[in-house]
């Protein structure tokens, strides 16, 4: 069973293990250190549990129980109020098994039942075919590839611009 729920300080363990892992941090914004501790774990987990619960909409991923990935909307800032960003990943086990398609599809839901938000949008890299197909496969539209938008390890990215309107 796939679930997304609210962090547990005692999560912190299983979220380092998780995402100290080069292959999913090369798919994600910098700013994350490397290695990725516990520590850095625990310090995500209490922002995430004193964060704004109108701006700021983060989930621990469990499949059978376990804690085995992170997804998180955040409200934009300004005349974007409305908006929301999309961000996950999985851990590199449990890929391929449909996990992230039916998160995504509970965070939709949930943003959209529970706050204004009205749009939710996420921007893979264009090479993130992975990431792509589950915004595909959970129903968002792509609506156009972002040219040279942004560097990671020194490489110039194009990035895909996908959302989701409230029905
Ligand atoms: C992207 C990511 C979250 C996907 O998680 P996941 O739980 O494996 O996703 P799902 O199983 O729901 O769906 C993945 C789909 O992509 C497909 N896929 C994976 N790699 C692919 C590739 N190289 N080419 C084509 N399809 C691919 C899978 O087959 C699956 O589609 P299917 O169900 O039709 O077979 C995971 O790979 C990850 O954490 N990556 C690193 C971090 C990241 O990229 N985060 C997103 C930043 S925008």
């Amino acid at each position: 069973m796939i679930t997304i729920r609210e962090w547990q300080t005692d999560d912190a363990k299983s979220l380092a293990y998780t995402l100290n892992n080069k292959v999913i941090m090369n798919n994600l914004r910098d700013g994350l250190p490397f290695p990725y501790t516990e520590k850095d774990a625990l310090y995500f987990i209490n922002l995430c549990l004193n964060a704004d619960k109108n701006e700021q909409f983060n989930f621990a991923i469990t499949y059978n129980g376990e804690v085995v990935g992170s997804i998180g909307a955040t409200r934009q800032p300004n005349i974007h109020y409305k908006t929301a960003e999309l961000g996950y990943y999985i851990g590199q086990p449990f890929w391929g098994k449909g996990i992230t398609t039916a998160a995504v599809k509970q965070i939709c839901s949930y943003v959209f039942e529970n706050t204004d938000i009205i749009r939710i949008y996420a921007e893979p890299f264009a090479r993130n075919t992975a990431s792509c197909k589950v915004l595909e496969k959970a129903g968002f539209t792509y609506e156009g590839t972002l040219r040279a938008n942004a560097v990671k390890n020194g490489i110039i990215e194009d990035m895909r611009m996908y959302s989701l309107i409230k029905e």
